[in-house]
């Protein structure tokens, strides 16, 4: 069965519009944990725009909590991660005009950086992946790269579908990419502006093996609650 992992970023995003303490993604990570999710995902930014670097502390120090820290390439960021040692790390590229995460990495022009970062933390016993477009120049790089997993960017699918416009290319595009890192032994995850619909057509490759969600799940529990959602989601992957 596929395994969710629920981003809880933006419990830490609606926190800081306070400036206090509530809502606290501490809470949020253990209630995910309760109802569900396989792995929580966060991402220490940069620009620290939702989670801080205490929230990244306490939050990896949970215990039977799988922890997936998404970061930068960035040094200062690699040092801060190596120290607070999350069970899994996803590299992300960053920009600091972005919303949200808009594409995969670069991988041809940081080859050499990746490489070393992806040694480092294995080294350390941490699973590595490397955010990537749907492309199979990329798979074969990460294959080089030694990374222990790929995450495939969906962002373009989910726009597509929400947009209603024709996704059938894209789609093509993501299967045909997981084919072939399946056969070259990586595992596949994906994520990025999923929700429940893109999730009942991304959830039909068999090859992939864990979906990373947040915004939706975050959004959605406003109206819904956050356990209900995550055992909509659940209940989504496991059907396929
Ligand atoms: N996977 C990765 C690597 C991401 O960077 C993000 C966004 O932070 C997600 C998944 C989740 O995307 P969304 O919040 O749109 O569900």
């Amino acid at each position: 069965m596929k395994r969710l992992g629920v981003n809880i970023d933006h419990i830490a995003t609606l926190r800081n519009a306070r400036g206090e303490f509530h809502p606290d993604p501490v809470i949020a990570a253990r209630l995910a944990k309760k109802m569900g999710a396989d792995s929580i995902t966060i991402h220490l930014r940069e620009d620290r725009r939702h989670i801080k670097d205490f929230d990244a502390k306490k939050i990896c120090s949970i215990k039977n909590l799988l922890i997936n820290l998404e970061i930068s390439i960035n040094p200062k960021i690699v040092s801060i991660a190596l120290k607070i040692k999350p069970n899994f790390i996803c590299l992300v590229p960053e920009n600091r005009n972005e919303v949200t995460t808009e594409g995969g990495l670069n991988l041809k022009k940081n080859k050499n950086k990746i490489k070393k970062i992806i040694s480092l933390f294995k080294k350390n016993n941490i699973r590595t992946s490397l955010f990537i477009n749907p492309s199979i120049n990329d798979v074969k790089i990460s294959k080089d790269l030694d990374t222990d997993c790929i995450e495939i960017h969906t962002g373009r699918l989910a726009n597509l579908v929400k947009s209603k416009k024709n996704y059938l290319n894209e789609l093509k595009r993501i299967i045909k990419c997981c084919i072939f890192a399946n056969k070259l032994g990586l595992e596949i995850h994906a994520g990025h502006g999923l929700d429940y619909k893109t999730t009942r057509i991304i959830s039909k490759i068999k090859e992939i093996k864990e979906l990373n969600i947040g915004h939706f799940i975050i959004g959605e529990s406003v109206f819904q609650g956050l356990p209900k959602v995550i055992r909509n989601f659940k209940e989504i992957i496991k059907k396929k």
